[in-house]
């Protein structure tokens, strides 16, 4: 099963390469609809002050566990926030002009008290570097396309946008299949004749569709495997005063939760949590407080299908630090509205740069309750044993078949020859 998820994934980043190891974001607005997309590569290098007056420069790559809390859709200026790590951001601000759109500015935002990339740094502030890119003149309902390096230099910030695939001002909501290349991609003809970018269709970084609606699932976190495996809660919400559920949830939850360079991870308890919360027609919450923690979880209920859009999660650590991190552009557990979402299997899903969550066992219905029990599932592809089961027993059936048709040939062929020599 694991390798023919990797099989599938091999084949995926064979055919769409720069799609495999980018920082894929998607941005929604207040209908939830796609607005603001992007996949790119980021290095930086930055000086900065250590003791003996002298300099350190510290070389990392935009993390893939980024939130995009603080981005923005307008009409006329979007704005694309990558938060990662302890309170580092990187933004890139967009406007237009009803024909063609631009990058005007991207500020990096670092912040050196962060041992982890900035070490023995004399100076603890938070710095900003803002440069100006050049993505310009890019056609309305177009991505804009540069797998070549982009090399932006400030004072004491180098950034370097590679493998980058972005579109801003998404038209009702779906990304366009039409690319916009930057100039360093398209080979030069003869001389430098035109700057204005070349729109074409898509050749190899066409998005496959497959790709999730997630801003970020791959955790950088070290887990200490001495936990034991979370209870399972089964949780449940009624309609108003009736006894009629409406709304259902099984899961095992632990936390992990980034802290300086180390993490500490956390089981939830259901025994002795309240449910709260409440089941709309276009949105249910599910708000648990346990003695450690508060979790609200908000799905959306987006026509057909459902997902959950955001989770807040407030508590206190072990050595009684508040945390609160909260994600509202999600799109995780996402099934037909009336089925179920369910997945058995361990999964972990990066909520922020310091927040990740494992669920075990896990199935929810948010919508749709009929006669307070669970719908038809729709299996995260990690449950794959389903479609593995089928497979299996087609495979014995035929090689069943095979050696039945292979015994009769030579049992033909042994009377054939005895007839012979009699
Ligand atoms: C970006 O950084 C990584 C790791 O430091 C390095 O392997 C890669 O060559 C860099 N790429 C560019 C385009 O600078
Ligand atoms: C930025 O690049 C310039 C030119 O390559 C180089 O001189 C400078 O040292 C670099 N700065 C940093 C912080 O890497
Ligand atoms: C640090 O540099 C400044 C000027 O660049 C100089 O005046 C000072 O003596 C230096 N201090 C040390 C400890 O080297
Ligand atoms: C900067 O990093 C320090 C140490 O990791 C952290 O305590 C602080 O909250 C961070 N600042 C911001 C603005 O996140
Ligand atoms: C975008 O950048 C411009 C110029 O740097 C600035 O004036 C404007 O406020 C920015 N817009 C947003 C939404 O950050
Ligand atoms: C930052 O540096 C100042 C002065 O060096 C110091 O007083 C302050 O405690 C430091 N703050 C943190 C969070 O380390
Ligand atoms: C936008 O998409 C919706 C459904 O996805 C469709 O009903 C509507 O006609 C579209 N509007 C425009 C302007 O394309
Ligand atoms: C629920 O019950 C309370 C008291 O029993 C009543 O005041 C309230 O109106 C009821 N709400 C609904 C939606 O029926
Ligand atoms: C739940 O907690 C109560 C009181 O702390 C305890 O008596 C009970 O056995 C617990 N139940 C389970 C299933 O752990
Ligand atoms: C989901 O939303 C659609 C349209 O917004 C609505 O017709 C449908 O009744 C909703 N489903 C549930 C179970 O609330
Ligand atoms: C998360 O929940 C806490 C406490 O319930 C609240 O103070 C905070 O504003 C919430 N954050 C978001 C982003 O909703
Ligand atoms: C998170 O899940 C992926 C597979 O979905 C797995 O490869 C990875 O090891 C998991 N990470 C942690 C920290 O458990």
């Amino acid at each position: 099963m694991y390798q023919r998820a990797a099989f599938v994934l091999f084949l995926a980043c064979g055919i769409v390469f720069q799609l495999c190891h980018g920082v894929e974001v998607q941005v929604k607005d207040q209908e939830s609809k796609l607005c603001l997309y992007a996949n790119l590569m980021v290095n930086f290098s930055v000086s900065y002050d250590i003791a003996g007056n002298k300099s350190a420069t510290a070389e990392f790559v935009l993390p893939t566990a980024v939130t995009t809390v603080g981005s923005e859709c307008d009409a006329k200026s979007s704005l694309l926030k990558l938060n990662f790590g302890e309170g580092h951001s990187w933004s890139v601000n967009f406007t237009n002009d009803n024909q063609v759109y631009q990058a005007d500015s991207i500020t990096f935002t670092y912040n050196l008290s962060d041992t982890a990339l900035f070490p023995d740094s004399l100076n603890n502030d938070t710095k900003t570097s803002t440069v100006k890119p050049h993505i310009t003149k890019v056609g309305l309902d177009t991505c804009y396309s540069c797998k070549s390096n982009d090399m932006l230099e400030d004072v004491s910030v180098n950034q370097t946008l590679f493998d980058v695939l972005i579109q801003a001002f998404v038209n009702n909501g779906s990304k366009s299949e039409q690319i916009t290349s930057c100039a360093a991609d398209t080979p030069s003809t003869v001389g430098p004749t035109t700057h204005a970018p070349t729109t074409h269709a898509p050749t190899t970084h066409a998005p496959t569709t497959h790709t999730t609606a997630t801003p970020t699932t791959t955790p950088t976190t070290t887990p200490t495997p001495t936990l034991p495996s979370p209870t399972t809660g089964k949780y449940s919400l009624k309609l108003d005063n009736s006894s009629t559920v409406c709304l259902l949830a099984d899961f095992g939850l632990r936390i992990s939760l980034k802290q300086g360079d180390k993490y500490e991870e956390m089981n939830f308890e259901p025994n002795g949590t309240t449910v709260t919360g409440s089941c709309g027609v276009n949105s249910s919450e599910l708000v648990l407080v346990s003695n450690t923690m508060n979790i609200s979880f908000t799905f959306l209920n987006d026509t057909k299908k459902f997902r959950l859009h955001a989770l807040n999660v407030t508590g206190k650590t072990s050595s009684g630090a508040a945390f609160s991190e909260a994600n509202s552009s999600l799109s995780l557990w996402e099934a037909g509205v009336g089925s179920s979402y369910m997945c058995n299997k361990e999964q972990n899903y990066t909520i922020t740069g310091l927040l990740t969550i494992y669920t075990f066992d896990l199935r929810v219905q948010p919508f749709g309750v009929k006669k307070d029990n669970f719908s038809t599932a729709h299996e995260c592809s990690m449950d794959d044993t389903s479609i593995l089961i089928p497979i299996i027993v087609g495979a014995a059936l035929a090689g069943l078949i095979l050696i039945v048709v292979i015994a009769y040939v030579i049992g033909r062929r042994k009377t054939y020859v005895g007839y012979q020599t009699l």
